[in-house]
């Protein structure tokens, strides 16, 4: 059966004893519910390092008042089956008491980046998400940690606040596990209803036409965003919550697209909120 570590300090011990023996430390960070998208993490995670810890911990401060804290999906027994199954070492399952005690006063926030694409519609997410990050980094001391291409905005904000605050750790980013109709495969999408779950594939498919349109030269950002929003409103179930071009570094809108572009997108179905982002070099 895989370990499985719940406190801090038996975290430290392990990790400290996996670094004197000359073991390369690698962490994949969840919130559990593991699907194929996790599952490819663990197998890069795999390739990176000797050891792989896998955390499992549904953080309450990345998730703001009207947020599915109470109602986000999970079933341990299952993840720390396929945490075994795929290879991975270790299992790092806190809960809120250990992450965050009585008193708990200490919070990571990254500036500039987070205020664009899911940091203007989720007001402190990314403070909740960096502070969770440093503190797993700090418990579990991976030499090597690997996020999910799917959040892209995410990886650049942890990549800053390694690099502000001079963590050791690289941070690998793995690309998008998709069923085969497009839609990137998350936790989440098991609130929507048949009906929705039809629809869902719209974001993917405006990303990709986004895409398109800049390989066949166009350069206005409002055009291409125009073409896009107009293939997610023919879906009647989806809400557009933002669906933006930005220049990959800083995540600020570009009204003519030249250099690295991401295209970024947050679309509501029912219950769920689904988010999705392909890369395209502007020549
Ligand atoms: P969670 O949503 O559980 O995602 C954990 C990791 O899996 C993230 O790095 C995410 O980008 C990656 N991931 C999710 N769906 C993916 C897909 N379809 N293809 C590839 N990777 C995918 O992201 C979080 O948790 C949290 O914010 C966390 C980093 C754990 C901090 O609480």
């Amino acid at each position: 059966m895989i370990e499985v570590v719940q406190t801090v300090s038996k975290m430290h011990q392990v990790a400290d004893r996996l670094r004197m023996a000359g073991q390369r430390i690698g962490l994949v960070p969840t919130m559990g519910y593991l699907h194929e998208g996790h599952l490819s993490l663990i197998s890069r995670a795999i390739q990176l390092s000797d050891r792989v810890v896998v955390s499992i911990f549904v953080n309450p401060i990345q998730f703001g008042p009207n947020d599915d804290l109470s109602a986000y999906p999970r079933d341990l027994d299952r993840d720390l089956a396929l945490i075994e199954e795929f290879g991975a070492h270790l299992a790092y399952v806190p809960d809120a008491e250990q992450m965050y005690p009585a008193g708990y006063a200490t919070h990571v926030d990254v500036e500039g980046l987070t205020d664009h694409l899911c940091g203007l519609s989720r007001p402190g997410h990314f403070k909740g998400v960096t502070t969770v990050v440093a503190k797993l980094f700090a418990a579990v001391k991976p030499h090597v940690a690997v996020f999910g291409q799917k959040d892209a905005q995410q990886v650049l904000v942890i990549q800053r606040m390694v690099r502000d605050l001079n963590l050791d750790v690289d941070v690998v980013a793995s690309p998008t596990i998709r069923e085969p109709d497009g839609l990137a495969k998350s936790s989440r999408n098991v609130y929507l209803t048949p009906e929705e779950r039809e629809q869902a594939p719209v974001l993917y498919r405006a990303l990709e036409r986004g895409k398109q349109l800049i390989e066949e030269g166009h350069r206005s950002a409002h055009h291409v965003v125009r073409e896009m929003r107009a293939i997610i409103t023919r879906a009647p179930h989806a809400t557009i919550e933002y669906l933006e071009a930005v220049d990959m570094e800083g995540l600020a809108p570009r009204p003519h697209l030249s250099g690295r572009i991401l295209l970024a997108g947050a679309v509501l179905f029912g219950k769920a909120r689904l988010i999705d982002n392909i890369s395209v070099d502007v020549p």
